[in-house]
């Protein structure tokens, strides 16, 4: 009853502003739906552009060898100046094999810790690591980031970094308070197609970006049953909205400068009903589910302060190809990433070497395969020409999670800022609780908080820092 009464007020206030022309003004704002900001603790300061003292060697911890974590030892265990001190798990044979990626390397053995679920807090406690690396279930996130920070660490952690607002508004406060790098493993910003785009925007080649789209598409019906203690499907038949958002959200907040000039200002959220993950849990596990609450296919449009757009989707029920529906619109050019790259440019884009019927070139049609390949050969982003061929020697999702743990690791090893900060890991991350607020409300207009306090317009613009 008293959600009811708390609808019925917010569209009582929207339809009293209905007439705003579409900008972005407090009094619009205050139509929407608001969650608490809580106000910045005094003495603390933003972490924005925040750089910490080079650290020689990079010393690290890594939490959660599951599938996904030993990707970290793997990289580690190559790249110049880290050392892999201790690796935690609940289950033994988990660290054990992830310590033997270690050797197999010729790198010294890590200190295992194993057993309970506390047992993760002796690795945060010892005083010989610099980073803890995170890479367990969504639950655990916030509560293992906030301990390491407290303890002096650096904190890298797996996708989302949190799941609700207050523990997301609680490590952008330890982070601030600390003053420890809090970043969140976001790999698909380092997709090879993804940079060359965020270079050529960069550049001016597709004019203004007036509109980025993403997504997570990904029938997991051959993963459900993998993930320990079915923590994923646990959260999905617990949660609705977009409960894996940041792999849309990165590449499409780092083209439009999202804290870096811009800021989000509101969103709103739809989804379909769930279908086929309840059907799933009949035939594969015997289980009458009538209360499953992830949609089947949840969408969500936000809108920037400069006037832009976002279109975020997640699905991962329906049986349909692999997709993070990269599609980037500006104004003198079209990028898409699925089902295959693709690329339409206004003439003032393209060199005359590369399209010799110039003139007629328009970001009508897209450009011939062999144009493309020109374009984005001519266009790549130094973290590519210098990286690429160890990358992809390296793997990881084709080569960008490699891109992104020596990214990780060069910023600490030379004080710079991380590619990404505790803001990107709120603002990707926020979509979760955000969306659910918007589809429990009829798909009501929800405000994004501005996670810096003020401090999103300080900066001109992202950009990955380099030593020279
Ligand atoms: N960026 C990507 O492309 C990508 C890909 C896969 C997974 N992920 C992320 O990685 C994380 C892990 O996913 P996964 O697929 O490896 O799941 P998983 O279930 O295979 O692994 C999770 C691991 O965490 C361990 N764990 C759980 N609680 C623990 C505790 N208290 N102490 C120590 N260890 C604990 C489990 O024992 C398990 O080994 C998730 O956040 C997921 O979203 C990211």
């Amino acid at each position: 009853m008293k959600r009811l009464i708390y609808s019925l007020i917010i569209l009582a206030t929207m339809s009293a502003c209905h007439t705003d022309k579409g900008t972005d003004t407090p009094q619009s704002l205050s139509g929407m739906i608001q969650t608490d900001v809580p106000e910045r603790p005094a003495g603390q300061e933003d972490m924005i552009a925040f750089a910490a003292p080079k650290l020689a060697t990079v010393r690290v911890g890594i939490i959660g060898v599951g599938m996904r974590g030993p990707t970290f030892v793997q990289h580690f265990a190559v790249i110049p100046g880290v050392e892999v001190k201790a690796i935690a798990d609940l289950n033994e044979a988990s660290v054990i094999k992830a310590n033997k990626i270690l050797t197999d390397k010729g790198r010294p053995e890590a200190e295992l810790y194993f057993g309970n679920e506390e047992a993760w807090k002796k690795l945060v406690e010892r005083d010989d690591i610099d980073l803890v690396c995170i890479a367990t279930n969504w639950q655990t996130h916030h509560e293992m980031a906030k301990y390491a920070m407290e303890h002096g660490k650096h904190v890298a952690v797996e996708v989302p970094g949190a799941t609700t607002l207050e523990d997301i508004w609680d490590l952008i406060n330890t982070s601030e308070r600390t003053r420890k790098h809090c970043m969140m493993l976001e790999n698909c910003v380092y997709d090879f197609f993804e940079l060359t785009i965020l270079n050529m925007a960069q550049k001016g080649l597709l004019g203004e970006i007036l509109y980025a789209e993403g997504g997570y598409i990904h029938q997991l019906e051959a993963f459900w049953d993998h993930y320990d203690r079915d923590w994923r499907m646990e959260f999905n038949r617990h949660h609705r909205g977009d409960v894996y958002p940041t792999h849309g959200m990165g590449p499409a907040c780092q083209i439009l400068n999202i804290h870096r000039g811009d800021k989000m200002n509101y969103l709103v959220s739809m989804d379909s009903d769930p279908v086929t993950i309840p059907e799933f849990l009949k035939n594969d596990r015997n289980e009458d589910v009538t209360d499953f609450q992830n949609g089947q296919h949840t969408l969500t449009l936000i809108r920037t302060e400069k006037g832009k757009t976002i279109e975020i989707h997640h699905d991962v029920a329906t049986a349909r190809p692999y997709s993070r529906q990269y599609n980037v619109a500006g104004t003198k050019g079209y990028a898409s990433k699925y089902p295959s790259p693709m690329l339409a440019l206004d003439a003032s884009s393209v060199d005359k070497s590369i399209v010799p019927n110039h003139e007629d070139l328009s970001a009508h049609s897209w450009l011939s395969d062999a144009e493309r390949e020109k374009v984005l050969t001519q266009n790549k982003p130094r973290l590519l020409t210098e990286l690429e061929k160890i990358a992809k020697e390296n793997g990881g999702h084709g080569g960008m999670d490699f891109i992104m743990n020596y990214r990780l690791i060069f910023c600490l090893q030379h004080g710079l800022p991380l590619d990404m900060d505790v803001y990107d890991l709120a603002e990707w991350s926020c979509i979760g609780p955000l969306s659910a607020i918007s589809l429990e409300h009829g798909s009501m207009p929800v405000a994004v908080p501005d996670f810096t306090r003020g401090g999103w317009n300080k900066l001109d613009g992202y950009k990955h820092h380099f030593a020279e």
